[in-house]
């Protein structure tokens, strides 16, 4: 199975950005683990800041790849550019979010990604990126 995790703005800086919300691993110590325990499958990882980058990675695997683990940050809130490359792809999309959104600033309670995903997974720290895997290969 062929699974690539992309990741939004500023999720680069994980372990250093506002830890009291995200933590304090970075996401290549996080991906490194993921990948060490699920050896059977081909997991990636994109990180962009851009969304134009964003949604060209999204058409490049969109056909082609098993599942997509999205994590869009702060462009889940904003973006109709990554809400219609998402809407416009066969490969299921699960969206994740470290903090739970919904008890959070009430602008990021609006996800434009959403009503194309697969499902939404939010609020359990790097562990969401896990349980969206699992629910690929379960
Ligand atoms: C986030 C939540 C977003 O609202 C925020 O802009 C992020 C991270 C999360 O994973 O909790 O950058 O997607």
């Amino acid at each position: 199975m062929k699974i690539i995790i992309i990741n939004g703005p500023n999720l680069n800086l994980l372990g250093k950005r506002e830890t009291n919300i995200y933590g304090d691993l970075s996401f290549q110590d996080f991906f490194d683990q993921l990948t060490t325990k699920h050896p059977q499958l081909k997991l990636e990882h994109y990180q962009s800041n851009v969304e134009g980058e964003l949604i060209d990675k999204i058409q490049e695997v969109g056909f082609s790849y098993d599942g997509i683990i999205m994590n869009a940050a702060a462009y889940t809130h904003t973006s109709i550019g990554i809400a219609d490359a998402v809407a416009g792809i066969t490969t299921p999309v699960i969206e994740v979010h470290i903090s739970n959104t919904y008890a959070r600033e009430s602008f990021r309670q609006k996800s434009f990604l959403a009503p194309n995903a697969k499902g939404v997974i939010t609020g359990f720290g790097l562990q969401s990126y896990e349980l969206a895997l699992l629910s690929f290969i379960k």
